[in-house]
């Protein structure tokens, strides 16, 4: 079967750029099983060849309406579908979505009727409010990073910028790389609504969210710029374990060595 990224450089190079990335969330071991989903909107890559092809699944409701993404085209991570898997085979545990004319489902386009990930809701209200935004933003990306959730399942942990400030202390680059911090959002039910809309408000003032007691979500240039992003947490996050491990709570960078960051980096606070 003759794939939709053949003779489509630019496609094929974005969609081989998001496999990579699941491949290092693999090997992090933060995508246990099916764990974790990349979405990434390619609707600037697409040709008007692809823009007839026809819809090879049914008229799917996303479950919110997003008049923002009619007619985008999205690459999304299939729902069940395992990162490492992806990684070898992007068309085959991925597939193409393009958003219908009512703003609110969507039909799968290539390569196969591979079903969207369950967090579509979350991805895709994301995606919505970049585009509103005129932001160069193209992808999303939800994992489970070990040591970020399991500080998110201490209390006072859970207060604004409480882990973020912790984080930027164990490591310059923290602070230099990802600048806006780490936001917080409150349990919800995997693939609801509310977890969309909680992600969706939170987004608003940071790149990356922590989810209470699950996960990470991050917006980016593209899947590799977010997964950076959630790299650099993360290895702070290591970091402060390893030195709780070591019998000591580690001491961090003091206030007047992270304003010196923000002064040399040009960094926003
Ligand atoms: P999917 O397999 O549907 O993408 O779900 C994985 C996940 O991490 C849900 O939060
Ligand atoms: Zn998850």
């Amino acid at each position: 079967m003759k794939s939709i990224l053949e003779g489509r450089t630019a496609l094929r190079a974005e969609v081989e750029k998001t496999a990579e990335v699941a491949g290092y969330l693999w090997q992090n071991g933060w995508a246990e099983r099916n764990g974790g989903n990349i979405t990434v909107n390619v609707t600037h890559l697409v040709d008007n060849d692809i823009r007839q092809l026809p819809a090879i699944s049914e008229q799917r409701p996303i479950g919110i309406t997003l008049p923002a993404l009619r007619g985008c085209y999205f690459y999304c991570k299939g729902t069940g579908k395992r990162m490492r898997d992806l990684a070898r085979q992007p068309m085959e545990n991925g597939s193409i979505i393009r958003i219908q004319e009512d703003c609110a489902s969507y039909v799968i386009i290539a390569d196969q009727p591979v079903l969207p990930t369950s967090e579509l809701p979350s991805h895709l209200a994301v995606h919505a409010r970049l585009i509103e935004s005129g932001s160069p933003y193209k992808a999303t990306v939800h994992t489970h990073p070990i040591e970020l959730v399991a500080m998110s399942h201490h209390r006072p942990f859970l207060g604004k910028d409480v882990l973020t400030n912790i984080l930027w202390s164990m490591i310059p680059e923290t602070k230099a790389f990802c600048p806006l911090g780490l936001g917080i959002v409150p349990y919800a039910l995997p693939g609801s609504n509310a977890l969309a809309e909680s992600t969706l408000r939170e987004l608003e003032d940071y790149d990356v969210v922590l989810w209470e007691k699950h996960g990470v979500f991050a917006k980016g240039l593209d899947a590799m710029d977010a997964f950076d992003q959630i790299d650099v947490l993360s290895k702070s996050a290591k970091i402060y374990l390893s030195a709780k491990a070591m019998g000591f709570v580690p001491e961090g960078m003091t206030e007047a060595q992270m304003k010196e960051m923000t002064a040399a980096f040009h960094l926003p606070r």
